[in-house]
């Protein structure tokens, strides 16, 4: 049976809807179609999938029938082939069964003091300049790459001018153009742009080179480069330099991106809801009292995560995930054809008011264990789910729990009235122009 959707007449009065306002435009065609839509646009056949139990046979049951989305082929500039982007499942399992220790319970308690120390040079900043207005997810974004500098290879990140960040911004602002271009040139085309971002990133690349180097001559620093360095598989065989190599930009890149952006809603969410920023920050005088938290506090601060998880409930950083069928299938009992796009509304159903009492709310109490257990595995999925998982989430929640307590514990935030927050539905959900906030110390 073919899935209901738009005809072609709708379809093409759609279209400018959709690159201006994506999240609004998918929310009609769910509402006027169901659970699973079919848009045709020209070559372009998407399957717009709205439903926990569809997402779960996308993403676990029939894993293996998909690749991943298009769009990752637009990171291979800048990643190669890496965890994120690779769709050779052999290749994918061999490495992840390589990396997966270095994200164990043991490796993310030794980071946490990277994560602490990096907040509170962040958090000095803000007391310098307290009473004015900043850009927080302008803050959050460096922050996290600071963090994640040091966790990754022991080096700060946060610095504008280090030829990391330079490498980042000129292939982020490439592969942003070029998904959201309707038309674009083959990838080789060696544009000036092209031409430029190959560069820095050639610079970045010899840069995590030579730490390679470093850690394989026997420096002795305990991050993630040195675990990844030592990692053997079952035959005692090392990764190889390409691969650690594109490993490693794979993680720095979807380290630090995604919690900062949940970070900055967490932050203008609290600032909007009084009583739970007050919840927030008595819990934290509760648990942490003035000290700096440890990674064993974290467990204790359940609030703070609760919070953490409403937040990317009402804004999932990664806002759909999306499949390609290898072999034709049936999602929800409609023919899916090999090569359409799979896409997986996780920002819908994360809203969808058959799953959440009023769902637009900003309800942390949604979070307890009885209220999660009640509730099926993948109507709140913001790190996707099945065999690829996001392979960071317990350091990413360990990192936002800690961040954001360090934050309450010193500071509450005043929105700025004349700066209005928009999400901006790209590859991440972000603020479209940042989010201004006040800093007022707690006395
Ligand atoms: C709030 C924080 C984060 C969110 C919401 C998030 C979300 C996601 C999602 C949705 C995916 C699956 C993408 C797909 O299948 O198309 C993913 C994959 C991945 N994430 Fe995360 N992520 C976060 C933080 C991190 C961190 C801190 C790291 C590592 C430092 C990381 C590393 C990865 C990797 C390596 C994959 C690929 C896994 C695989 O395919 O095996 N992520 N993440």
């Amino acid at each position: 049976m073919q899935a209901p959707g738009p005809g072609a007449i709708e379809t093409a009065r759609m279209l400018p809807g959709l690159a201006r306002d994506p999240l609004g435009t998918l929310h009609g065609l769910i509402g006027s179609y169901g659970d699973v839509v079919r848009v045709k646009a020209g070559p372009m056949l998407v399957y717009l999938v709205a439903d926990p139990a569809l997402s779960k046979y996308v993403l676990q049951d029939n894993y293996t029938n998909y690749r991943k989305s298009p769009i990752y082929d637009e990171f291979s500039i800048l990643l190669g082939e890496g965890q994120l982007t690779t769709n050779n499942l052999d290749y994918w399992r061999a490495q992840r069964k390589l990396i997966h220790p270095a994200f164990s319970h043991s490796h993310v308690r030794g980071f946490a003091e990277d994560i602490t120390s990096s907040t509170d040079t962040m958090l000095a900043r803000w007391d310098a300049g307290a009473g004015q207005y900043r850009d927080i997810y302008d803050d959050f974004v460096r922050l996290l790459l600071s963090v994640t500098g040091r966790i990754l290879f022991s080096i700060d990140l946060s610095d504008d001018t280090t030829q990391v960040t330079e490498a980042l911004r000129a292939a982020f602002d490439f592969i942003m153009k070029r998904v959201n271009a309707p038309v674009k040139l083959p990838r080789s085309f060696p544009t000036p742009q092209v031409r430029r971002v190959t560069h820095k990133v050639g610079e970045l690349d010899d840069l995590v080179r030579r730490l390679i180097a470093e850690r394989r001559d026997g420096s002795d620093t305990a991050d993630l480069l040195t675990a990844l360095v030592r990692a053997r598989d079952e035959d005692g065989r090392a990764m190889r330099e390409e691969d650690l190599l594109n490993e490693i930009k794979t993680l720095l890149v979807a380290g630090h991106e995604s919690p900062a952006n949940a970070l900055s809603w967490a932050c203008q969410l609290l600032a909007t809801h009084p009583e739970a920023e007050a919840a927030l920050a008595a819990e934290v005088r509760q648990v942490l009292g003035e000290r700096p938290p440890t990674f064993a506090d974290v467990k204790q601060l359940r609030y703070c995560r609760m919070v953490i998880e409403e937040s990317m409930r009402l804004y999932p950083p990664a806002w759909i995930v999306e499949r390609t069928p290898i072999a034709d299938d049936e999602i929800g009992g409609y023919r899916v054809p090999a090569g359409a796009r799979v896409t997986l509304c996780m920002y819908h159903i994360h809203r969808d008011k058959r799953l959440w009492d009023d769902p637009e709310a900003f309800r942390p109490e949604r979070f307890t264990d009885e209220e999660v257990a009640e509730r099926h595995r993948f109507a709140f999925f913001p790190f996707s789910g099945g065999p690829r998982v996001c392979l960071g989430k317990d350091l990413a929640m360990t990192e936002m729990v800690l961040i954001l307590a360090m934050v309450a514990q010193r500071f509450r935030l005043e929105l700025d009235p004349d700066h209005v927050v928009t999400p901006l539905a790209s590859v991440n959900l972000r603020p479209q122009n940042g989010i201004r906030a006040r800093p007022i110390r707690r006395s």
